[in-house]
């Protein structure tokens, strides 16, 4: 399809805002056949489309099999526990034998960064990054920038902010590309110990598009979106932190410091929600969460994502 010239998606630092917003519109067109009372049509007939899943996952996984199916692709679930990973097969190795049955699309998801570019470069398929370590998780930013624009009618000039976890998140770092890809400014909060080096120094576009808090509160004034991240339990290998309930008592998302932010602030999370960490459950479930608008948007952002590297459009114009 012109507008979108790759065969895979790996990451949002390589993509342009044109390419972006090429994905986003389509995943606006896809919102309306998931609305339908027959949630399905014939655009992906005789694709096939693996999902190999070497980590868990409830949202990403899902939509993307319902997303193959609501265009009649055929799709393989593969999880870490019941693929043959567990009998010592490397990842390339099991990939080389998934490819080998002629998939048009796999879908991976891996604890090390890199691991579906790696991927990429060694299938015939075409590999979307579901989730690389603390690398990249495209379509998590590209349904986040979806609900962004859906609430908010416009990404470029909002002040966005990303809270939590942001050393092991890989849902920051795409969010980041992404977002000031598309003209937002984004602001860090963490920790110290949670704040990667460099973080001022991502981004795209204007200088100092990225600013970084080691406090909430200053991060909040004023702010149009505001993204709560999971820590990360299993990615945290020491201590980073005294305890949860001392990280909820300074970056806990509570009712009283949201009033910092812009009176229609939209908060977003990507889940899984620790709720009464990094979020109250009063915020989670009040009026400004679109948590999930976003969870029903990743469905139609993964269906553009397979159309686009599936060959939707010869698919279409074959009928
Ligand atoms: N947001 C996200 O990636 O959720 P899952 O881990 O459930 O897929």
């Amino acid at each position: 399809m012109s507008g979108f010239p790759h065969r895979h998606l790996l990451g949002m630092e390589s993509l342009t805002a044109a390419e972006i917003t090429t994905i986003l519109d389509l995943g606006e067109r896809f919102l309306e056949i998931n609305e339908r009372p027959i949630k399905k049509v014939p655009t992906l007939r005789g694709k096939t489309v693996i999902n190999l899943f070497l980590e868990p996952s409830t949202r990403t996984r899902t939509s993307f099999e319902i997303a193959a199916k609501r265009l009649s692709a055929d799709s393989v679930n593969i999880s870490g526990s019941a693929s043959s990973t567990v009998k010592g097969e490397t990842l390339l190795d099991t990939a080389r034998n998934l490819d080998a049955m002629a998939p048009d699309v796999v879908v991976v998801r891996h604890a090390q960064a890199g691991a579906a570019e790696m991927l990429a470069a060694r299938l015939k398929a075409g590999v979307v990054n579901a989730g690389d370590g603390a690398h990249e998780h495209p379509t998590q930013a590209l349904l986040d920038c979806s609900t962004i624009r859906a609430h908010k009618g416009r990404i470029d000039g909002l002040d966005v902010v990303i809270c939590g976890d942001i050393r092991h998140s890989r849902v920051a770092r795409s969010a980041i590309w992404a977002l000031t890809k598309l003209g937002a400014r984004v602001r860090i909060a963490a920790p110290r110990t949670l704040l990667a080096p460099g973080l001022d120094e991502m981004g795209s576009g204007a200088a100092g598009n990225v600013s970084v808090h080691d406090r909430l509160e200053p991060a909040l004034e004023g702010a149009d979106v505001v993204m709560m991240l999971r820590i990360q339990k299993e990615r945290i290998g020491g201590a980073l932190f005294p305890n949860t309930r001392e990280y909820a008592r300074y970056f806990g998302l509570s009712q009283r410091r949201l009033a910092l932010a812009k009176p229609d602030a939209i908060v977003m999370h990507p889940g899984p929600l620790n709720r009464g960490i990094e979020i109250s459950p009063e915020v989670a479930d009040g009026s400004h969460a679109v948590i999930l608008d976003q969870v029903a948007r990743g469905v139609a952002i993964r269906m553009a994502v397979l159309y686009l590297l599936a060959g939707g459009e010869a698919a279409a114009s074959a009928e």
